[in-house]
């Protein structure tokens, strides 16, 4: 019997997903680079379902059922052309390519036009839910043509998570859709993760809790709105203790946090796309700041406040609304993004569709995606998601507590580039007017750039080294 998908790259996201496969009933073709792995799965986990090793990539494909569907898992990057040089060769009209990988979108856009050209379709998908996920449901972010999901969509869907049992799973959009929506994800994933550690950062500083006590906080908080996946597995980090010091774990890691790409791709994108993601760029600043040690060895001689942790633990409060509302922010920014994205490549995502493949499989599920499902269902024309009734609310209720915490935080140094900079998103999109008319002004100045006025239209220059009357021009 042939393979109805074929699995190559067998690190542990590939090999994850080829049991997910064959735990569903799929027969299920194996592959990799050095036959070791491809053995050692079918060894150890032959008995979950069918599996089809091959040692080549000849019988790979020849193991496949036609249309063939062949999911590539390798690094992204050169790894990924070379497989796809390898593989597309031995194809013919009709089959498919996926790429689970974390590929640039733009990188896919290339491939996927290549390989039209020779009549194969190339299927960027964006797979969020790290190992665990990929074996026991992931949030799956197809890209390429709709009809390539025609008859791979069953089989992604069949191995998603599954929320209220609908999968999630859709298909994106065209070519690199798919990519670049799991690009975002990562973008939301990075901002999350840096919300969550001011959190922490300010109830340990500013409130005097112990790591112990801070899990107990986030304990209570994911009952709440704020449920999801990252505050969970952060009580767990936080509650736990470094079994060769029996120091809090969290004390004894290096803090310098990395990071292999995609986070950084969301801001570069959105900066060319112009799309104010402030939220989710601090949280990348904020990996690349801690992770310069010689400035920071350097800088710790500077002065800062004298009073440490005034605050009590019913901060904590405070700090749960702060965190909401920055949260609030975050996704409405990398919703702008995806839309702007979506606009620009003509992709016309559905992003309501995507907060519901969200809700389950991916690092960012939460209880909350829903609430933006519904805000793009009762409206899908929203222009930002701080509109939407329910968050205008939440904001609305959030505010003077978000502004607290910030104020204890600047005042008692506490860096929240996250909970400040969202906070200051807020206050710029609700401005009656910004100060922006007085950059024009300074830019008109110096050289000549013109402005437009509010109360009537058309294009003005002041002549302003001379004797500063305004030109239309
Ligand atoms: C996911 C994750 C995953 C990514 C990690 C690490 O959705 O399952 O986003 O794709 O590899 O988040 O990313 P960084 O190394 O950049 O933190």
């Amino acid at each position: 019997d042939k393979a109805q998908i074929g699995v190559t790259g067998l690190a542990v996201m590939g090999r994850n997903l080829a049991r997910n496969f064959a735990r569903h009933g799929h027969t299920v073709a194996v592959h990799n680079r050095t036959t070791a792995k491809t053995t050692a799965l079918v060894e150890e986990f032959g008995d979950e379902g069918t599996f089809v090793p091959a040692e080549t990539a000849e019988g790979f494909v020849a193991a496949l059922e036609r249309p063939r569907r062949l999911v590539i898992m390798v690094k992204a990057g050169a790894a990924t052309d070379a497989v796809i040089e390898e593989f597309a060769p031995l194809l013919e009209p009709g089959d498919m390519i996926v790429d689970g990988g974390n590929a640039h979108f733009a990188d896919t856009r290339r491939r996927e036009a290549a390989l039209r050209e020779r009549g194969i379709h190339f299927v960027g998908t964006g797979i969020s839910g790290g190992e665990e996920g990929a074996l026991h449901g992931p949030s799956i972010m197809p890209g390429g043509s709709a009809e390539s999901y025609e008859t791979l969509g069953p089989l992604l869907e069949d191995i998603a998570a599954k929320v209220d049992g609908v999968p999630c799973a859709t298909h994106v959009g065209p070519d690199g859709a798919g990519h670049f929506v799991k690009m975002v994800h990562n973008g939301i994933e990075y901002a999350d993760m840096q919300l969550i550690a001011e959190a922490y950062d300010l109830l340990r500083h500013a409130a005097g809790l112990t790591p112990a006590e801070i899990a107990e906080v986030f304990r209570t908080w994911n009952t709440g709105r704020l449920e999801s996946y990252l505050i969970e597995i952060t009580a767990e980090v936080l509650a736990h203790t470094d079994p060769v010091t029996g120091r809090p774990f969290v004390d004894v890691v290096l803090d310098r946090a990395e990071q292999k790409g995609t986070g950084r791709w969301t801001v570069q994108t959105a900066l060319d796309l112009g799309v104010p993601v402030n939220g989710i760029a601090e949280a990348v600043f904020a990996r690349s700041v801690s992770g310069h040690a010689d400035q920071r060895a350097a800088a710790r001689a500077l002065p800062g406040p004298a009073r440490r942790a005034d605050r009590g633990a019913d901060f904590a409060d405070l700090v749960e609304q702060a965190l909401y509302a920055s949260k609030i922010v975050a996704y409405a920014q990398g919703f702008h993004e995806i839309q702007a994205g979506s606009a620009e490549y003509g992709w016309d995502i559905d992003p309501g569709a995507m907060a519901r493949i969200w809700r389950g499989g991916c690092i960012i599920r939460a209880r909350f995606l829903d609430r933006i499902t519904d805000a793009y269902r009762a409206d899908p024309g929203l222009a930002t998601l701080l509109t939407d009734e329910h968050f205008a609310t939440a904001l609305g209720a959030a505010q003077d507590a978000w502004r607290e915490v910030v104020a204890t935080a600047v005042r008692l140094g506490v860096p929240t580039p996250g909970f400040a900079g969202a906070l200051a998103y807020y206050d710029s999109l609700r401005a009656e007017r910004l100060p922006a008319a007085l950059t024009q002004g300074q830019r008109d100045f110096f050289g000549a750039h013109t402005y437009h006025r509010a109360d009537r239209a058309g294009t003005f220059h002041t002549l302003w080294g001379g004797d500063r009357t305004e030109v239309e021009v």
